[in-house]
């Protein structure tokens, strides 16, 4: 663990002793700014913006050709095997395909007839889709569907059913234990679907260690895919066979080029690819996954953890309420807190050159990317943001006009 810095020659001090220092300069952030935005959008890593422009020559050289020469229709296969290092899965267990949200409604649907109950659960704080998408599904399939008070899930996975929780809670930053989860879940008859959202490129997973068997995440967070960047699914090997996709589009049959019209799925989680990839996005998010060649899971995730108890710590010296665990282990990579003016303090943050991001009605996320902030970046913007609050200069008409995206 690393011990928290009470000064900012002490977080300098672990910015010179930092393994992942070096990392920083492979992204291209503006001159200025300190991102604490990473858990939102990802900021773009030179490797991401090459791979860009590379698919950009490809298609306007290769044509239609580079389906086959540049290698594009196993790009979302091969994309996922490199990502599956990331979350502790099996190279073969991870698609790149659609986005996050169609892919939990996919992976509930495949999951509905394999629990013991025909029903959906998710707790009443999980991200908005997660909602949608269990009321949506449990409207089309006549399956039942139970919210579920916020930290309701383990509880509940006694009724066997189909749980969609994230490991990561987007505005507490809680995590969840993954391995009770699932052990729960094989004791009662239930499945889960993990939505990684906010974990996957910040924690130390093992999901094939801790008995997951179903999950979708994005990769423009943590990730650093880009905007609208492809997400994933994961689907361990030994259900994947068993699973039925409800969008059998052409690119999760077995052989998309024979034309057939009867519908073979394709072996394991490829299956739920559904139609033709994103390939610009894809390829720039498979340039972002360079960054992570020789990053060590424990390191991302201790590193993140140490910035978010500088943010906690000086968060409490100003007196705000923090949402999110105090405790290291139970915490992911950004922290809340709670703000009642939040809107316009944001953006009096983002004036002073200070990213950070708000969640109605008043919660305030710096999110805490290991691989470009530094130790003393972050006690400096907490700096500003104690100036901010101190001197209410968020209180200026234009800190307070909302913009559609906060
Ligand atoms: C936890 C979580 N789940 C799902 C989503 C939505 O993902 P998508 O827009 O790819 O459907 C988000 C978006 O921020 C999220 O934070």
């Amino acid at each position: 663990m690393i011990r928290t810095p009470t000064s900012r020659a002490e977080a300098q001090e672990l910015d010179r002793t930092d393994a992942l220092a070096p990392k920083t300069e492979g992204f291209n952030l503006p001159e200025g700014i300190t991102y604490l935005v990473g858990h939102s959008l990802g900021p773009p890593p030179a490797t991401a913006q090459t791979r860009l422009l590379e698919a950009q020559a490809d298609w306007a050289t290769g044509l239609v050709r580079s389906w086959n020469s540049a290698g594009w229709i196993d790009l979302a296969e091969r994309t996922g095997e490199r990502l599956a290092a990331l979350i502790g899965a099996p190279a073969g267990d991870v698609i790149v395909t659609d986005n996050v949200s169609v892919n939990l409604f996919k992976l509930a649907a495949a999951a509905l007839p394999h629990a013991r109950r025909y029903a959906l659960f998710v707790e009443e704080d999980e991200f908005p889709t997660d909602q949608y998408i269990a009321a949506g599904l449990g409207g089309l399939s006549g399956a039942e569907v139970r919210l579920l008070p916020p930290g309701g899930s383990f509880d509940a996975l006694t009724a066997g059913g189909v749980l969609i929780k994230s490991a990561v809670n987007y505005r507490s930053s809680e995590v969840a234990d993954m391995a009770a989860h699932e052990r729960e879940a094989q004791r009662h008859g239930a499945l889960i679907v993990w939505d990684l959202s906010h974990a996957t490129g910040v924690l130390d997973l093992h999901l094939a260690s801790d008995g997951a068997r179903l999950a979708a995440g994005c990769t423009y967070k943590y990730l650093n895919g880009g905007p609208g960047a492809p997400a994933f699914v994961y689907a361990a090997q030994e259900i994947a066979a068993k699973l039925v996709t409800p969008l059998p589009g052409w690119m999760g049959h077995n052989a998309p080029f024979a034309f057939d019209s009867q519908y073979t799925p394709r072996g394991g989680a490829t299956r739920f690819a559904s139609g033709t990839p994103p390939i610009l996005s894809l390829a720039a998010f498979s340039g972002a996954l360079d960054v992570f060649e020789g990053v060590a899971l424990p390191d991302l995730q201790s590193k993140a953890r140490a910035l978010g108890a500088i943010a906690i710590a000086r968060a409490q010296g100003m007196g705000l309420a923090v949402l999110s665990p105090i405790e290291d282990a139970a915490r992911g990579g950004h922290v809340s807190v709670r703000i009642a003016e939040g809107y316009p303090v944001v953006q009096a943050l983002a004036a002073r050159g200070v990213l950070a991001d708000f969640r109605a009605p008043d919660t305030v996320r710096f999110g805490f990317s290991p691989l470009f902030l530094r130790y003393a970046q972050v006690w400096d913007a907490l700096d500003v943001l104690d100036e901010i609050l101190t001197s209410r200069s968020w209180d200026a008409p234009e800190f307070h006009a909302r913009a559609k995206v906060t």
